[in-house]
């Protein structure tokens, strides 16, 4: 009996996700029949705009939030722009200073390094070996002009949750002390699902959110912004949203995100036990491969769903490629550029050798994953990382 099955093993949830069908069917009027422009006035976009409405309503409960708090965006990549460029910019007579982390999505960091090239002074918190920040490094980097300071929920690349009440606390005391408001941006694109996003409790002003991740349509996210906090719009027009993101509202995709987040938060529960067993198994059945390798996700404060492993003397890449061959989908985290092979910036700043970091593979759950699934998996790096072995060797 061959332990190869025909089909497709999808173990790169973390890069995107299959859309539910039940999410589909949501959009599918809006796409439709009910095609009006949210801003017209007759019957048909009265139809449109009450979907956005509604969605929005739906999404601020998840969040514990106003509906007018939530702003629908292009996705994760937009919403951590517009937080960052955005503040920053509204914020400029307050303070020329932000605080982010090493780990950081490129998303936040490429938006950052924009604001560095216009004057900004950017502090990229340090990481230990476990992916946490230094609460006292925190502490230390604030000072009289930081005004925002945007730190992930939980790392794409590792899985590692940052402890935002504590982080919040912080800030919030420190900034009581130099008496003056520094806000809290979070991008929380790979959390959602898997973690609960009541900004109340995490204590934190700004949230991305991204539909992709979660069984939703791609190109729709939004940004938590809590009241009273300037932001200057990094897309202008129309004015729609409240006059914070032009540009006419993707109905369907709205409809589709607020549906996808409903569904992930309410099996939240079921999805995190399920992802963590899967894990499990195949941490246990790591520790029986001849090859040797590191698991860089610890065992505590991390997602359920995603385990990076780093293969020692191997490249991610050729082990991607040779598990594609073999029908499974996993994701690495360095990228190839100019010929060279780029360690991930996650895994460095973790103290992981780069040597040992371009090894890293990442497989990331869902629902739809089964232990036979990673069965196939183990048996097909077996042969992978042997093959890979025999071409170093001749
Ligand atoms: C942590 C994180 N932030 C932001 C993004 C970007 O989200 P989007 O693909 O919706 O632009 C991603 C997607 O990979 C992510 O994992």
């Amino acid at each position: 009996m061959t332990l190869y099955s025909p089909k497709e093993i999808y173990l790169d949830n973390a890069a995107t996700t299959s859309m539910r069908q039940e999410v589909l069917d949501e959009m599918m009027p809006y796409f439709t029949e009910n095609y009006g422009n949210p801003s017209s006035l007759y019957s048909i976009a009265q139809i449109a705009r009450d979907a956005v409405d509604g969605s929005r309503e739906n999404v601020a409960k998840i969040l514990n939030c106003k509906p007018s708090e939530i702003i629908f965006t292009s996705g994760g990549t937009e919403s951590d722009n517009m937080a960052i460029i955005g503040v920053a910019k509204a914020l400029k007579e307050m303070g020329g200073h932000i605080i982010t982390t090493k780990i950081e999505h490129h998303a936040v960091i490429h938006a950052m390094e924009e604001l560095e090239s216009i004057g900004f002074r950017i502090s990229y918190l340090n990481v230990d070996e476990a992916g946490l920040i230094n609460l006292d490094e925190l502490e230390s980097e604030i000072s009289n002009d930081t005004s925002l300071v945007s730190i992930m929920f939980a790392n794409n690349e590792t899985g590692v949750i940052q402890d935002l009440p504590k982080i919040s606390q912080i800030v919030k005391r420190r900034a009581k002390n130099l008496q003056k408001e520094i806000y809290i941006h979070s991008d929380a694109v790979q959390a959602s699902g898997k973690l609960d996003l009541d900004t109340k409790k995490l204590g934190i002003d700004l949230m991305s959110l991204s539909g992709h991740k979660i069984r939703g349509p791609k190109g729709v996210g939004c940004l938590y912004l809590k009241r009273g906090i300037p932001i200057a719009p990094i897309i202008v027009g129309g004015g729609q949203e409240r006059q914070r993101r032009s540009g006419t509202e993707n109905v369907p995709g709205i409809v589709g995100f607020s549906k996808a987040l409903t569904l992930a938060n309410e099996e939240k529960d079921k999805f995190n036990v399920h992802c963590k067993k899967l894990v499990d198994i195949l941490k246990l059945k790591l520790q029986n491969l001849e090859y040797p390798h590191i698991i860089v996700t610890p065992d505590k404060n991390s997602l359920s769903n995603i385990l990076n492993v780093c293969f020692k003397g191997f490249e991610g890449e050729p082990i991607l490629i040779g598990l594609d061959m073999k029908g499974i989908f996993a994701s690495s985290g360095s990228a190839c550029s100019s010929a060279s092979l780029e360690p991930s910036h996650v895994l460095v700043s973790m103290g992981i050798d780069p040597k040992l970091a371009v090894g890293s593979i990442r497989f990331s759950f869902s629902l739809d994953n089964t232990s036979e699934e990673v069965d196939v998996l183990i048996e097909s790096l077996k042969n992978v990382l042997s093959e890979l072995h025999i071409l170093t060797q001749t």
